[in-house]
């Protein structure tokens, strides 16, 4: 074997792993059936706000799955099954509206698009569609690892974004709101019934709970899907925070899915 040939043969042979490929949907068949088993089953036998039937709930999965293959993301299915049961258990009673932060390359934004179109809710999401913002924080994974995010992670620009949505999810649902969520939150007035935010930076967490969380209905919800950063922790449990910044009083917290996801629910 010549010199660099046994490196061409061991290129030949690694396994594609990226979006589309067969590894990645072999690797969410075996999620389906191990790690997300109990949620899924779950999903298909609960009471929800609007009937929905077992092969309604099986195509919606699906189509979960699928966009799981197709587009990046960066959630479980737990996770995202977990904000779908909360949209759609209160649907059925008037204008239900879903906010999320934190778009990403789009696909959370196109499920919970789907949530919305079977709860018949109106998706606003918000980010800055070039990624994360510069920013010269430290984070902390709870164990105390150091955890930085970059300038420009996670990017997906708003037309990568919007096409996504209109190939595999229901864009007649959605509003996407292009900007850094401190100058595109304080305008926004509208009564939230679930939240979602996975924006990683604590200062981008601060941003929407200031602005967002006094705007949840008192039966609403909001998820904080960066429940690995301890300093998401910290500020959730700082009773001043809520007090003097958010103006509201300290909210009820509970740990979900696999413990990254956090459900804030107002006092
Ligand atoms: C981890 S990604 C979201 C992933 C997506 N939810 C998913 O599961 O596929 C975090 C997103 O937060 C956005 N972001 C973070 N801080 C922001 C800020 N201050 N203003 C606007 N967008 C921000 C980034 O642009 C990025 O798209």
């Amino acid at each position: 074997m010549r010199e660099g040939e046994g490196r061409h043969a061991a290129r030949a042979h690694r396994v594609r792993r990226g979006t589309g490929t067969l590894y990645r949907k072999l690797q969410s068949l075996k999620f389906l059936l191990t790690r997300d088993r109990r949620a899924v089953l779950s999903f298909l036998t609960r009471d929800l706000g609007v009937p929905m039937s077992t092969a309604e709930r099986l195509a919606l999965l699906a189509r979960f799955t699928r966009i799981t293959n197709e587009i990046r993301g960066y959630h479980t299915l737990v996770e995202i099954l977990t904000v779908t049961e909360a949209l759609l258990e209160r649907a059925g009673r008037g204008p239900l509206l879903l906010v999320e932060c934190g778009t990403g390359s789009g696909s959370s934004t196109a499920k919970l698009s789907l949530a919305a179109r079977h709860a018949g809710a109106r998706l606003i999401a918000f980010d800055s569609f070039t990624g994360i913002p510069e920013n010269d924080e430290l984070h902390h994974f709870e164990d105390g690892r150091e955890l930085r995010f970059a300038k420009g992670a996670f990017k997906g620009s708003l037309s990568a974004v919007e096409k996504r949505i209109a190939r595999f999810g229901a864009p007649e649902r959605v509003r996407l709101v292009k900007g850094l969520f401190h100058e595109t939150l304080p305008g926004f007035a509208e009564p939230i019934d679930v939240a979602l935010l996975d924006v990683d930076l604590a200062s981008s967490t601060r941003s929407c709970l200031v602005h967002l969380f006094p705007r949840l209905r008192p039966d609403g919800v909001l998820f904080s899907q960066d429940g690995h950063i301890r300093e998401t922790h910290e500020m959730i449990a700082d009773e001043a925070f809520w007090r003097e910044e958010v103006g509201v009083a300290p909210p009820e917290v509970h740990r979900r899915g696999d413990g990254k996801l956090l459900e804030l629910r107002p006092r």
